[in-house]
């Protein structure tokens, strides 16, 4: 178990403070931060137990009586550390909108559908060697009012847990090719272009379901020179 976590895994994330994604301008700090030790208790625990991820939740297509409507796809990868070492039995947590590009929530009134079979949140418990699967709908873009026709690229939220509470990391999965990634704030917060990459699902045809659902895979990397970008 590791038990002390770097402040600052590389350059690869984005900084508190992106002008362009205008929410960041008013919650990233103005004042330097102060460097807080971690508790023992911090660091251990609480965990999830394996009971907490059942096998069902990691298919957002069956959480209700019909199927949601939308493109259905499969969505793996690893969890690795800096060493490129799968996490094992860490909990993978994914939200997202549905295929029109809607959220079921109070703040989201955008005009598009919602769909009664398709709430948009799953999660999984990757396995020994840090693997997790996920069977989804692709999720639409949609409008986000943070600037003349702004909208954000198709994406999922990712919550990878670790081993304790101070160890959650946050990013998004994009999918390859989406026309809107060079006009996104959010995306291009990540100032590398390298690391940008470093969020793109690639497309597999190898595990391409036939006849069924196209497969992405989307690797996470913790720390470490090939870190994925994790949100502040
Ligand atoms: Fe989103």
């Amino acid at each position: 178990m590791t038990l002390a976590y770097p402040l600052a895994s590389n350059a690869a994330h984005p900084p508190r403070l992106s002008p362009a994604y205008k929410s960041t301008v008013k919650r990233s700090p103005t004042k330097p931060l102060i460097p807080m030790r971690h508790t023992l208790s911090e660091l251990t625990g609480p965990v999830y137990g394996h009971e907490t991820a059942r096998e069902n939740d990691s298919d957002l297509t069956t959480q209700h009586k019909g199927e949601p409507i939308g493109e259905r796809i499969i969505v793996h990868g690893h969890v690795l550390d800096e060493e490129g070492r799968g996490v094992p039995d860490t909990l993978v947590e994914i939200w997202q909108a549905n295929a029109c590009g809607r959220y079921i929530h109070v703040r989201d009134q955008h005009p598009a559908p919602l769909d009664p079979n398709f709430t948009g949140a799953g999660r999984a418990q990757t396995d020994s060697k840090g693997y997790y699967r996920f069977v989804t709908v692709k999720p639409g873009a949609y409008p986000w009012g943070n600037h003349h026709n702004a909208w954000r690229p198709a994406h999922i939220h990712f919550s990878v847990f670790g081993y304790s509470f101070v160890s959650r990391l946050v990013t998004q999965m994009y999918f390859p090719g989406d026309p809107l990634f060079p006009f996104d704030p959010i995306f291009n917060s990540v100032s590398d272009e390298k690391a940008r990459e470093r969020m793109v699902s690639s497309f597999d045809l190898e595990n391409t379901k036939p006849e069924w659902a196209l497969c992405y895979r989307f690797n996470i990397v913790l720390r470490g020179r090939n870190a994925t970008p994790l949100e502040a």
